[in-house]
């Protein structure tokens, strides 16, 4: 049974065949009779908030032919205290994937092991692979191949869109730097991990220059709002500005998988003068999704 929970447990040859069929698509939609989903119920549990996840996957599975049921974990037994194993184990004898946004990795680790369907991580506080998929997919559409590019990483190094980002370097082949405090540093078993694919600085200037994307993710990840004030103090000298932008190579993209806090991990003026990429980005959660999807179902 394929799932889809993390990069690092993807082939790098998989991941290139959901590249390709994300854009192959992004160019037929609306325009094709592929179905993979046709007979199928999803459901997706979602435990914290979603824009762009939430309505690019209830999307992409009824354009892939499919039916969609959105669950909030608190209208669920789940928010009552079920197990996630037996939720899984009912889900598992009633639809045919799950799509799931939660706090702890390994919920859906289990999800996956005890439904025994296709299940796919909607992020977790330790991944976001869905996003990296996409991010990739944009960077291909705007540069070209992305082995042999420099990404950098700003702010909160240890995030799960970091995180995501550094088994995307071991896969993909590109170079990818983080700038972040200290404090926000990936796990040092990542970055023992990452070996050569991955650079990890406090020094934003130098982890900036010679970059071909510079990419930021709010400071206050969703379950950290208690540590708001600390966080927002330390990552105060890791705001993407036009200034910072300039010492990156001719042509960067800016990227920012969204929400985005102007005045904070961005500001209002660079976002708005990328904003074409960064809802280009967004859009490909679409597309990209969709081929994770097909994929799974194969
Ligand atoms: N980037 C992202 O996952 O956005 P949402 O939280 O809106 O789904
Ligand atoms: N790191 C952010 C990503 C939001 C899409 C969070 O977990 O809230």
């Amino acid at each position: 049974m394929k799932h889809f929970l993390s990069l690092e447990e993807q082939s790098s040859s998989d991941l290139e065949y959901i590249l390709n069929l994300a854009d192959k698509l992004k160019a037929e939609r609306g325009n094709t009779s592929f179905k993979p989903l046709a007979c199928q119920t999803w459901a997706m549990i979602f435990s914290k908030s979603s824009t762009r996840t939430r309505v690019s996957f209830e999307v992409g599975v009824r354009e892939l032919g499919g039916q969609v049921i959105f669950l909030a974990a608190n209208d669920m037994q789940l928010g009552r205290g079920e197990p996630i194993k037996d939720t899984a184990r009912v889900l598992g004898r009633m639809v045919h994937g799950a799509i799931i946004r939660t706090y702890g990795h390994q919920d859906v680790q289990d999800f996956a092991s005890f439904s025994k369907i296709h299940t796919v991580n909607a992020l977790t506080d330790h991944a976001h692979p869905c996003q990296i998929v996409a991010d990739v997919m944009t960077i291909r559409e705007k540069l070209g191949e992305i082995k042999g590019k420099t990404v950098t990483f700003i702010g909160d190094g240890a995030c799960n869109v970091a995180t995501s980002w550094i088994y995307g370097a071991m896969r993909f082949g590109f170079e990818l730097r983080i700038a972040a405090p200290k404090q926000f540093f990936p796990a040092p078993y990542l970055i023992e991990q990452a070996g050569d694919c991955l650079k990890v600085t406090e020094d934003l200037d130098e982890a900036v220059r010679g970059s071909d994307v510079l990419y930021t993710d709010v400071w206050v990840s969703m379950g950290k709002e208690e540590e708001s004030a600390s966080r927002l103090e330390l990552l105060k000298g890791y705001q993407i500005d036009v200034d910072l932008m300039a010492k990156a190579n001719d042509g960067a993209l800016l990227m920012h998988c969204l929400p985005a806090y102007r005045g904070k991990e961005v500001t209002e003026e660079v976002l708005e003068a990328h904003a074409q990429t960064i809802f280009d980005q967004a859009e490909n959660r679409l597309h990209a999704q969709k081929a994770i999807m097909a994929w799974l179902v194969e």
